[in-house]
């Protein structure tokens, strides 16, 4: 007898919808089944009428961070607003302001710390590195035996001790190579973001609609093109975090014609809003690095997505909340970065993405869950639905409808960027490792059900693109 069965729903594979069973026993998924006559089962959901789809992976999530403001989600807030929105995996960063106190593995232990015993859901971490002393190159081999074969780096935020110079950028891609690591960096020139972020605020430019002149688009194209020329050099595969600009792009889709294994971020933010946000009296909420950028910026990310060059949509979600953000009102430096989306991440691809814009919920499936899952070594443990893999599950209602707003959503700030948008396309019901986490609107699982995800990435990822 079957623990748990999804009756008669659609479920989505990257490549294809069919009508099936899904059959659960304990953790994992037993099989797909496609029998008149279902089988014994302790549980049946009838799902007709809803997609079911592997559970979400966002493979970019601040939770209890205190480095560039205070992020309001903790691993459980943030895990139960992750569930409400269908993703039942989350990958943090060994980021905080306690980072630059001990080797990589101490950081790698505190971080994981924080989360244990309070995740909803599983978790990873990316490996922060800002310096390539010998010590930290080194570390890096036992961080990769630990079960954390990525790495992120910082192009900017020299002020917070985060910036990795090209030589930093370039030894650890050259130890990656070798150890089967992935780079994951943040492109922004420092040099140009920090000139001009000065000469706009010497000038007493200081109000948010100033605040995307101060990280100008070429700011972020010439660095990942720099970023994409160093990993090329060392023969690392990178992945590159939360592209805003057209220009990057066309970076990511040069290089990976060209056969190099780079992969590229978006989020909801950079896909949905424009700089017209800063001119709003509440555009101090939309301070995040890269700044929002123009209509253009966003077809190009669109299209991107449809083409195949633009491989994951995270979150970046950064649960800044309103009074630290309001202090940027006045001069946009004072803003601490970063946006909310960890709950609204597959909802808003169902409803703008899907519904609106023709996106097949196949590609849904594969940037919000299948690519991540493969590119940072969880596949086929997540990321699709077939027997052996995780009972990570989640029924998606396609008329299912929210009006964002604070009140209607699950995260933990007090202000929604998409406030007042009709959302439609919901999650309905998330199971992660076979146990029900959300139903009925409500939250029904357990802090501490969540584990440590130790990963380990496939070669094939690292020598070429997916
Ligand atoms: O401003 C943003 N994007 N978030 C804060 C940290 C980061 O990822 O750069
Ligand atoms: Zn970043
Ligand atoms: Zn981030």
């Amino acid at each position: 007898m079957f623990d748990l069965l999804i009756r008669n729903g659609q479920v989505v594979f990257p490549d294809a919808v069919m009508e099936a069973d899904v059959a659960v026993e304990g953790e994992r998924i037993a099989g797909l089944l496609r029998t008149a006559e279902p089988p014994a089962a302790r549980r049946v959901i009838d799902a007709t009428g809803l997609y079911v789809v592997p559970g979400g992976i966002d493979a970019h999530v601040h939770f209890d961070m205190q480095f560039l403001g205070q992020s309001k989600h903790t691993f459980e807030s943030g895990t139960i607003a992750a569930a409400f929105g269908g993703t039942t995996t989350v990958i943090d960063f060994t980021l905080d302001l306690d980072m630059q106190a001990g080797s990589l593995m101490e950081i790698v232990e505190r971080r994981r710390a924080k989360a244990e015993g309070r995740a909803v859901v599983d978790f990873g971490f990316h490996c922060v590195v800002n310096n390539g002393s010998p010590q930290t190159l080194a570390d890096l081999e036992k961080v990769v035996a630990y079960g954390i074969p990525s790495f992120k780096m910082f192009t900017v935020y020299r002020e917070a001790n985060l910036y990795a110079n090209d030589a930093v950028v370039y030894n650890v891609m050259d130890r990656l190579r070798d150890l089967g690591g992935i780079a994951a960096v943040h492109t922004e020139n420092a040099d140009i973001v920090e000139h001009c972020t000065a000469s706009l605020l010497a000038a007493g430019h200081r109000t948010p609609p100033h605040y995307p002149k101060s990280r100008p688009t070429f700011t972020e194209v010439e660095c990942i093109r720099r970023v994409i020329f160093l990993a090329r050099s060392a023969g690392a595969a990178l992945y590159v975090v939360h592209i805003a600009a057209a220009g990057a792009v066309d970076a990511v889709r040069q290089a990976r014609a060209e056969g190099q294994p780079v992969y590229g971020e978006t989020c909801p933010h950079y896909l949905l809003l424009t700089e017209a946000m800063y001119a709003r009296p509440d555009g101090y909420n939309f301070v995040m690095s890269p700044p929002l950028r123009t209509g253009r910026d966003t077809e190009a990310l669109w299209s991107g997505l449809a083409g195949g060059w633009i491989a994951t949509v995270s979150s970046d979600d950064n649960s800044i909340d309103v009074e630290d953000k309001r202090a940027g009102a006045e001069s946009f430096d004072r803003a601490s970065p970063g946006c909310v989306d960890v709950e609204t991440r597959i909802p808003l691809l169902m409803s703008e993405g899907v519904r609106r814009r023709q996106l097949p919920i196949t590609r849904l499936v594969e940037v919000a869950s299948t690519n991540p899952a493969r590119i940072f070594g969880l596949y086929p443990r997540k990321g699709i639905l077939a027997a052996g893999s995780d009972a990570d599950i989640v029924l998606i209602d396609p008329k299912a409808a929210v009006r964002a707003s604070p009140q209607t959503l699950h995260m933990q700030v007090q202000y929604s960027p998409y406030e007042g948008w009709d959302i439609v396309g919901l999650p309905v019901m998330t199971i992660s490792r076979g146990s029900v986490v959300i139903e009925n609107g409500k939250f029904v699982g357990r802090a501490g059900h969540g584990r440590f995800l130790r990963r380990s990435i496939d070669p094939a990822v690292l020598r070429a693109p997916l």
